[in-house]
């Protein structure tokens, strides 16, 4: 395993539409397991291929972590197959939009089908939290961050101190 760099916004190829993993390999299963330990050592609950910079449909959460459990998760090709009318509101952050927090609202549950990790189809029910960041990550693989949910002058305002703060460190 090995922790790799996030892109962090604003980013072209944080833009981008991931595509389908064609087959769950050793490749794929590194990739996953790098995701991993990028997404630990970031203390994030998930993480996104795409923020890597490798445009495949793969992501990675664990959302017990903050209980000091380890429950990680690794999703290839997920698609969500179902979504509930009622909405719930979180507060989001991202790995790769550092230092802004904000309400998002999206569906409370959602039914998503998946590879696992051994390339095995699963179906997993999620509500609250995990649906939350399965939703914010199957974002982040069709090019989409948190922040384009928000207000135009919010999404805005964000890009400009993300904008800044990359000047600074590229200064
Ligand atoms: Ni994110």
């Amino acid at each position: 395993m090995a922790k790799r760099p996030i892109l962090i916004a604003p980013d072209p190829r944080l833009k981008e539409v991931a595509k389908d993993v064609p087959k769950v390999d050793a490749d794929i299963r590194r990739l996953a397991d790098d995701m991993l330990e990028t997404m630990y050592a970031a203390e994030g609950i998930g993480l996104a291929a795409t923020q890597l910079g490798v445009p495949l449909r793969v992501v990675v959460i664990d959302v017990a972590q903050k209980e000091d459990k380890f429950e990680p998760m690794v999703f290839i090709n997920p698609k969500i197959v179902w979504a509930s009318d009622e909405k719930a509101v979180f507060q989001e952050g991202c790995l790769s939009v550092p230092d802004i927090w904000d309400d998002v609202e999206r569906p409370i549950a959602i039914k998503c089908e998946y590879l696992d990790r051994d390339g095995k189809p699963q179906t997993l029910e999620a509500e609250g939290l995990l649906a939350d960041c399965l939703q914010h990550e199957i974002d982040h693989l069709n090019g989409t961050l948190f922040i384009d949910h928000l207000s135009r002058l919010k999404r805005a305002m964000a890009i400009k101190k993300l904008t800044k703060a990359k000047k600074r460190e590229n200064a």
